[in-house]
């Protein structure tokens, strides 16, 4: 059995931790841009903890009062909360992409998105119009001394690590092309033998259609690409985020079939034309780090639907992936309200582990932890290495579908677990591991993560013993407002 921990203030939650309508609130815009120190603050900020979190996420869900049709669309905003002695420091900026800037001017929508949200007009204002807007939403990284905004389809936004101003785009010395594609989903090897030991940023891009290319791009630590090499598979390719070990990359093709006629003809977004293939296999692509060592092997396991994946690593003959797992893609509907969504009509995901034997070329998997639970996140030393902990958001309960309200700590070497829940009227974000400086033990550190309070509408800043969930939060920074919910971020020591 696994000994989940008690809840802090267990006794105040409900049978059903959640309300739609509480939830629907952290879905409005935020449209204003903020700039001061965080002065209501409950409980500590570690005095040892130093450093910035950077989130980004989609900051409109409307465009001057047209909403957008999925929070995929949303025009990115980077968060930036710094912290130094004791304090913390806010700031918001929108992302000033060329799309952004023009439907700011014009007042409207301009652009198709991808997921759905289309050009007032119907469908005769929305055919044959293929502009893709890059809006920079997914991730935020610091690397090699630049701040980069990424969006899976094209090419990354720089910015201004400390102003968050938009500085343009950033091809790396010409490595990528102008909108070239640079996925939103790096890993950073934490240390590289032809590095001498020092991280490397490793990378991909997607290009797809009957077949598709997967290009593999490695950065060194000054931020000069130094290894790009790109391979072919065949089908199809939705692929968001990938693993890696210090030998490999590793891609789950999900199974999915994509029918472009309706994108064509103006009725849906390219995202809708996408349609889940139950009866297919999840081809797992294992790609060389170095392609001069061995060659591409693909993989076959069960059908299910993967976003992201939690880490992976070598043992043997074996690389063990742990990827958060959906039965299937559920398809977004034209019609449909993403607001209205029906939780506990879907399935949750799920915390698989795969056992990808390459001298057999076999697969073998097994369910870790059933709860719904999404972004996964371990300590930055451990990426693609054995590793114990895992930090997740998660559903307050333990079966279900429903929306992320807790962060749970999973053991991997025991059962045991640990879970800070926001419940009834709190909901979670992407918890991001930071270790103490000098720490030694792998879960000596903090999680830091947003939480949309939906009581005062606004979000907090949690931070929690990564070792001690148990004590509640150290502290609880309360925002000004709300932050919409964001995707993806990172902690650098700048
Ligand atoms: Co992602």
């Amino acid at each position: 059995m696994q000994s989940f921990q008690l809840y802090e203030r267990a006794s105040t939650v409900p049978d059903k931790s959640y309300t739609r309508g509480d939830w629907q609130g952290g879905y409005q815009s935020l449209k204003q841009e903020f700039d001061y120190w965080i002065d209501d603050v409950e409980g500590q900020i570690p005095q040892e903890l130093h450093g910035t979190l950077f989130r980004n996420g989609p900051g409109l869900l409307d465009v001057n009062g047209q909403p957008i049709h999925h929070p995929f669309d949303g025009d990115g905003m980077i968060s930036r909360i710094t912290f130094s002695n004791g304090r913390a420091h806010f700031r918001n900026r929108f992302i000033r992409t060329s799309a952004y800037l023009e439907e700011q001017k014009a007042g409207k929508i301009l652009y198709r998105g991808v997921f759905g949200t289309q050009k007032p007009g119907g469908w005769q204002n929305n055919a044959f119009d293929f502009r893709l807007k890059n809006i920079a939403n997914t991730n935020v990284i610091y690397w090699g001394g630049k701040l980069l905004a990424l969006w899976e389809a094209a090419d990354p936004h720089l910015l201004d690590a400390h102003t968050l101003e938009t500085l343009g785009k950033e091809h790396f010395n010409g490595v990528l092309s102008e909108s070239e594609a640079f996925a939103a989903h790096p890993r950073i090897d934490p240390s590289n033998p032809e590095d001498v030991g020092a991280p490397r940023l490793v990378n991909f891009s997607i290009k797809t259609g009957r077949s598709s290319t997967i290009t593999i791009f490695e950065l060194d630590f000054t931020g000069k690409v130094v290894r790009k090499h790109a391979h072919s598979v065949p089908g199809f390719c939705f692929i968001h985020d990938f693993a890696i070990t210090p030998n490999y990359c590793i891609f789950f093709q999900n199974p999915v079939a994509f029918n472009p006629i309706p994108f064509v003809l103006g009725m849906r977004g390219a995202g809708e034309c996408m349609k889940f293939q139950p009866n297919q296999p999840t081809s797992i692509v294992i790609i060389p780090r170095n392609p001069q060592q061995g060659k591409v092997q693909i993989l076959k396991t069960h059908s299910g639907f993967v976003f992201h994946h939690a880490n992976a690593f070598e043992e043997g003959d074996e690389i063990v992936v742990d990827s958060i797992c959906y039965e299937s893609l559920p398809e977004v509907e034209p019609q449909s309200d993403f607001r209205q969504v029906d939780f506990e009509a879907l399935k949750p995901g799920q915390l698989w582990r795969f056992h990808l034997n390459l001298k057999d070329e076999t697969v073998r998997r097994e369910l870790l932890e059933s709860r719904c639970c999404e972004f996964p996140h371990v300590h930055p030393s451990y990426v693609g290495r054995p590793y114990r902990y895992l930090y997740m958001g998660a559903a307050h309960s333990e079966s279900g579908n429903a929306p992320l309200q807790a962060f749970l700590k999973v053991d991997l070497q025991s059962t045991e677990r640990q879970i800070w829940s926001a419940a009834p009227r709190g909901f979670a974000s992407e918890p991001v591991f930071v270790p103490r400086p000098g720490c030694e033990k792998e879960d000596d550190g903090w999680v830091v993560a947003l939480v949309y309070d939906s009581t005062h509408h606004r979000s907090d800043v949690v931070i929690l013993d990564a070792n001690d969930f148990h004590q509640g939060a150290i502290a609880r920074l309360h925002l000004k407002h709300h932050i919409p919910y964001g995707l993806h971020g990172s902690f650098n020591i700048i």
